[in-house]
């Protein structure tokens, strides 16, 4: 595949093929490297990952994403928007920046991921929706972009599963223009990721044993399926390499030569009903459940995190809070 590329840096770049089905000594291979277990294992996800995740590029899914961006931003920010060009690291299917592209948060932009898979699926999805973007296969740790080069960069859930942190937010600010902004939103905090992963791992055992009951059959996936979710699932834990304490995530982004840095974090309740959701939508059939239980899922989520924002947020620390997003600014600004 061949991706367009207006970032002035050369012809076209040619995105590596991607493997989605690792073999053992792959897998094995990747037990001791986390580049290679983050590109297995997302491409292993590609071409299912908008299904598992309940991710759209309707209304729905706007909201939401330009939720987490006026979150995490001011709002003078908000009333200046769109920018012109934006990147998005670790973009997957593209959930983030495309919806934010709709959403009216910038008209152009690129989408990089490690995985040429992700990075498939992301153009794909970025062209059929007619949106102004192009695709490349990209490294957060060394971003293959010139210095100011953007007016925002974005990035949801992917800092959690980069090595060095500091150093891609360094990279981040260089790609920056001066003034432009970064907003990574949807990283796992320290307290949150406890609480979740112990909801999941609960669910995932109920699921794949009460469907084996033989009047549940039709809602049990195919052994070979669930046997090859969890040799994926044994990626997971090499994947993901962070979880995240806000006032670290500041330190970090300042240390990174940031300006302006703040944190915000959401979903207490909302993250111990949406992790089980999630994990019970992972162990059942593609398809079972449809749009009905989604906009369900969706909905009982929303309500959640009113209650999260409207009482929680008042007596919890912003540490126990499930996801923390954190952004700034690239110094030296027409406004600095
Ligand atoms: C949890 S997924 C999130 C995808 C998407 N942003 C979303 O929220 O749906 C994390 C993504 O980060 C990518 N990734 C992991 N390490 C990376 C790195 N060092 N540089 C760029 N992308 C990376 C993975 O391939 C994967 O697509």
């Amino acid at each position: 595949m061949t991706t367009t590329n207006d970032a002035g840096t050369g012809p076209d770049v040619a995105v590596p093929a991607p493997n989605p089905r690792a073999t053992k000594e792959q897998v094995e291979a990747a037990m001791q490297d986390t580049k290679l277990a983050q590109v297995l294992y997302h491409d292993w996800e590609a071409e299912t990952y908008d299904e598992k995740w309940s991710i759209s590029y309707d209304q729905r899914c706007v909201d939401y994403a330009r939720g987490r961006f006026d979150a995490a931003v001011p709002e003078q920010v908000q009333r200046e928007l769109p920018y012109d060009r934006a990147l998005e690291l670790g973009c997957g299917t593209g959930f983030f920046l495309l919806n934010l592209i709709q959403a009216g948060v910038a008209r152009r932009g690129s989408v990089t991921d490690l995985s040429p898979g992700m990075v498939k699926v992301a153009t794909r999805n970025g062209q059929s929706l007619g949106l102004d973007i192009d695709g490349r296969v990209a490294d957060a740790e060394g971003i293959p972009y010139p210095d100011d080069t953007f007016d925002l960069v974005v990035g949801h859930a992917v800092l959690h599963h980069i090595p060095d942190v500091e150093l891609s937010l360094r990279e981040v600010v260089r790609v920056l223009k001066p003034g432009g902004r970064f907003v990574f939103a949807g990283e796992p905090t320290t307290v949150g990721n406890r609480y979740a992963r112990e909801l999941s791992t609960l669910t995932w055992r109920i699921a794949t044993n009460v469907t084996k009951l033989p009047m549940l059959s039709d809602w049990r996936r195919p052994q070979t399926e669930l046997d090859e979710s969890s040799r994926a699932a044994a990626l997971e834990a090499v994947v993901d390499l962070h979880t995240f304490d806000p006032a670290d995530l500041e330190r970090m982004a300042t240390n990174a030569g940031a300006v302006d840095v703040r944190t915000a974090s959401e979903e207490f309740t909302a993250a111990m009903l949406g992790w089980p959701i999630r994990t019970f939508e992972a162990a059942v059939p593609p398809g079972r459940l449809g749009w009905g239980w989604a906009r369900f899922a969706f909905s009982s989520w929303t309500t959640l995190s009113w209650v999260d924002s409207n009482v929680w947020r008042r007596v919890v620390p912003k540490g126990w809070f499930y996801n923390v997003m954190v952004t700034g600014v690239k110094p030296g600004g027409p406004s600095s």
